[in-house]
């Protein structure tokens, strides 16, 4: 049966991946590379240098996997998403009935770990219901979460407190009154701002592990002007960005 590896390849530091996702590396014959367009063509390089680097004396390729364009969200977040989930299943049924032999070893590299915000499980998990016959291993990676955390010093959680991790999107909402820590991944927006008023520190960061890691921290309200336009001249500069704050309450813990 043919086998897949969905391989955590951490977030953005090649020192990130681990002994196992190397030993998993090292197991694959065929790497299936999403094509997202020129904007993440520095996050595609970083995972062609992480083969090169850590497998050894071994044959092995590419296959590049058109991505569907997503339609824009308007009120049917979830319906929207579903319909691109569907068209991207297609992509993989295809990619991978044409390029990986029933007795071969394909691999996908999940940028971060791949149970955080990524649906390559979720699609192939979608794809075996729909009858591909399939075996899957999951390899954990670090997070930008961790990355995050780490490069800030800072825990995670206060202590017996639970934390929330949430979009950009969800925070636009509010933060929850009971919530004294929040993780906002996939904020294109800078919400943040809109919660300036609120007695909040906050912990930032981009390109966190990567060539060009920027991190800023203190009170909301001192300083969300300057991650605005601080966050604004790096996206100019590299073309895109990515960023992860955490909020905190003060007094949560
Ligand atoms: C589609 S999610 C993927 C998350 C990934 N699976 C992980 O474990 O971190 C993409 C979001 O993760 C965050 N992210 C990923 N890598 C990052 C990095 N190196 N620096 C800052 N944020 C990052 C950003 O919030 C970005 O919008």
């Amino acid at each position: 049966m043919r086998k897949l590896l969905i391989i955590g390849i951490g977030a953005g530091n090649p020192d990130f991946v681990t002994i196992q996702a190397i030993k998993a590396l090292n197991r694959a014959d065929v790497f299936f590379i999403p094509n997202k367009g020129a904007e993440k063509a520095e996050l595609q390089q970083l995972r062609l240098e992480i083969c090169e680097r850590f497998i050894d004396d071994r044959d092995y390729r590419f296959v590049d996997v058109p991505m569907p364009k997503r339609e824009a969200a308007g009120s049917d977040y979830l319906g929207v998403v579903r319909d691109w989930h569907e068209r991207i299943e297609a992509s993989y049924r295809e990619a991978l009935t044409r390029e990986l032999d029933e007795d071969q070893c394909g691999a996908f590299l999940v940028w971060g770990d791949p149970g955080l915000y990524d649906s390559t499980i979720r699609i192939i998990d979608a794809l075996r219901a729909n009858g591909f016959a399939l075996e899957y291993e999951v390899i954990p990676g670090i997070s930008s979460i961790q990355a995050l955390t780490a490069s800030h010093r800072i825990p995670l959680n206060m202590i017996g407190e639970p934390v929330l991790i949430t979009t950009g999107r969800k925070l636009a909402e509010g933060m929850p009154a009971d919530i004294g820590t929040a993780v906002v991944m996939l904020d294109g927006e800078q919400t943040f701002a809109r919660l300036a008023a609120e007695d909040l520190d906050i912990y930032w960061g981009a390109y966190l592990g990567a060539e060009g890691e920027t991190i800023i921290a203190g009170k909301l309200a001192e300083v969300a002007d300057e991650i605005a336009a601080t966050r604004e001249r790096l996206r100019q500069a590299h073309g895109w960005i990515m960023d992860t704050y955490l909020l905190r309450r003060p007094k949560s813990g």
